[in-house]
């Protein structure tokens, strides 16, 4: 199984922007707990980040076929992006979307998602720790996954 992990826009600063929504973690700690946690559970993990909402279409894309769940934190693109949107639904993969801050504490701009409704779930608001709740969550829904699928051969068996 292979999870892929989305970081939209200004997330290569983290550790050194707005401290006080997204804390003194840098984004390559975040990515080499989460590398940790799919060590111990064998499964297999890429990062990637870019500040281009392209880019990001593209890697979206790129997981169809490839990847079994995707984790994204599109950003600032979580409020503007149909494109984003569109990919994630073309897709068709579980998709868990993370926000370190809570962004319906934020500004009204912040309020709008357009992400969330074509995610399997979202985790707004436990800072850095959220995407290890991801990561939970995504292996979680891999063993649904396995379970849904074995008691399907069963039934054809
Ligand atoms: C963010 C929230 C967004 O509104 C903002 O533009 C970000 C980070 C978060 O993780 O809290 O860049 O997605």
């Amino acid at each position: 199984m292979k999870i892929v992990v989305i970081q939209g826009p200004n997330l290569n600063m983290l550790g050194t922007r707005e401290q006080q929504f997204y804390g003194p973690m840098k984004l390559e700690q975040i990515h080499a707990q989460m590398k940790d946690v799919a060590t111990q559970s064998g499964v297999e993990i890429e990062f990637f980040q870019s500040n281009l909402e392209g880019e990001l279409v593209d890697k979206i894309q790129e997981c169809y076929g490839e990847a079994d769940g995707i984790i994204i934190n599109p950003a600032a693109y979580t409020h503007t992006s149909i494109a984003i949107r569109d990919a994630l639904s073309a897709v068709s993969l579980p998709a868990i979307e993370v926000h370190i801050s809570n962004t319906y504490r934020r500004e009204e701009f912040r309020q709008k998602n357009l992400i969330a409704p074509v995610c399997t779930s979202s985790l707004v608001g436990f800072g850095p720790f959220g995407y290890h709740l991801a990561m939970v969550g995504m292996l979680q829904l891999f063993n649904e996954i396995k379970a849904m699928q074995e008691a399907q051969k069963t039934q054809q068996a």
